[in-house]
């Protein structure tokens, strides 16, 4: 039966939103039903602002929305929920695709009984659950196997700091200090993947940075390499609890503090605290920031974006009765796509993950055995994936 069917994306963009639109169009059109594109993340439902997707050329190997994006929060706007639901009502929307973080999915806890698909993309990872207690990662455990966008700004960061192709060799021939600056808001998974290209040391959120210790341990070992490779996330913590870097009152739309500047903040402190002992000109941050979001989706984004498309557009046209949660696990015969019920989960708090001590040595300051494995079966699933999956 022909649907009307509204998709939104909402918050930081990632490589494959485009292939996740492409295929829930190229579904909706077999069935011959409508997709309606809300611009702008949630802003675009507020204000009753959107476009025919079936109409819309789309190129699912180009990064980015061509539906753009917005940190708008409904819950933010005065009378916000109720707007929102009497404009998807007056646009004749049956259900609707929600293509976000955990700040854009939040909304949808607000909207009662509207039916909804979510859909979660962030290259912060911090969408899922480990389940399986302490116990040892293991694929078939990880609810949400990982957010679009995650692979493709793991692999990236894991190639800046690499030898082969990133920033090892330059800190080599000029006996550099380089810290890199990763992104992810107050988790760390983006940080941890950087563990595939062997920085010496990764700092995360998670566990607050020992700096006396770190800074021993990093004396040690530059005396020996004369160079090193250092990854901060930028929501990294000093022993305090304060962050290295962060504008707190330039929140953004979900009460974060906003980031980016961790990587100078600890350039700077070792610059005091190491003058005299290393060339201290020789310490230096990069920040690729944005560079992680940008750009086109590798194969495993661009996979897991079209199977989660289509699949969503699937349950809409098959008549949801509830909002449900759609999530990739990892089987032996590579993704799947899972739906759980929404109402399994009070908030969007739930579905928050963040790196814990299975995933990451803070003695070591570095990830664990376990990370790399999770890390591995994301970038090298067991079957090489085609754009026509
Ligand atoms: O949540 C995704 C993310 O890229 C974070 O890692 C980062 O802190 C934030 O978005 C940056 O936000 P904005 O796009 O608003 O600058």
């Amino acid at each position: 039966m022909k649907k009307r069917i509204g998709i939104l994306t909402g918050g930081g963009d990632v490589p494959p939103l485009n292939a996740a639109l492409c295929a829930a169009k190229n579904e909706a059109q077999k069935f011959g039903s409508e997709l309606i594109g809300f611009l702008e993340g949630w802003k675009g439902v507020l204000e009753g602002k959107f476009i025919d997707l079936i109409e819309t050329p789309i190129d699912p190997r180009i990064g980015g929305t061509i539906l753009k994006s917005s940190r708008a929060n409904i819950a933010h706007v005065e009378d916000g929920p109720r707007t929102a639901l009497s404009n998807l009502k007056e646009v004749g929307i049956d259900g609707l695709i929600v293509i976000g973080g955990e700040d854009t999915l939040s909304n949808c806890f607000h909207l009662g009984a509207f039916p909804q698909v979510l859909i979660a993309k962030t290259i912060d990872n911090d969408v899922g659950r480990f389940d399986g207690g302490d116990e040892c990662y293991r694929p078939e455990n990880v609810m949400n196997f990982f957010t679009l966008g995650y692979p493709t700004a793991a692999e990236k960061i894991a190639s800046y700091v690499s030898l082969e192709s990133g920033l090892r060799t330059t800190a080599y021939s000029h006996e550099r200090i380089i810290i890199v600056e990763s992104m992810g808001m107050h988790a760390g998974w983006l940080a941890l993947a950087s563990g595939l290209g062997h920085p010496d040391f990764i700092i995360v959120p998670e566990f607050p940075l020992v700096y006396a210790s770190f800074l021993n341990t990093l004396i040690e070992k530059y005396e020996r390499l004369r160079h090193l490779v250092i990854v901060v996330a930028e929501g990294a913590k000093w022993e305090d609890g304060t962050y290295l870097y962060a504008e707190e009152d330039d929140m953004t739309g979900y009460d974060h503090p906003r980031f980016g500047g961790a990587a100078e903040a600890l350039k700077a402190r070792l610059k005091k605290d190491l003058d005299g002992r290393i060339p201290t000109r020789n310490i230096n941050a990069v920040n690729p920031s944005y560079l992680y979001r940008s750009g086109a989706p590798n194969r495993v984004d661009a996979l897991a974006a079209m199977r989660l498309g289509k699949a969503s557009v699937r349950l809409l046209q098959n008549g949801l009765d509830e909002s449900c949660f759609l999530w990739l696990r990892k089987g032996r015969r590579g993704l799947a796509v899972k739906a759980s019920p929404l109402r399994g989960f009070a908030s969007v708090d739930e579905l928050h993950r963040f790196v814990d001590s299975r995933f990451y040595d803070p003695v070591k300051l570095s990830l664990t055995g376990d990370a790399e494995r999770y890390l591995r079966d994301i970038l090298r699933p067991g079957r090489r994936p085609t754009l026509r999956d």
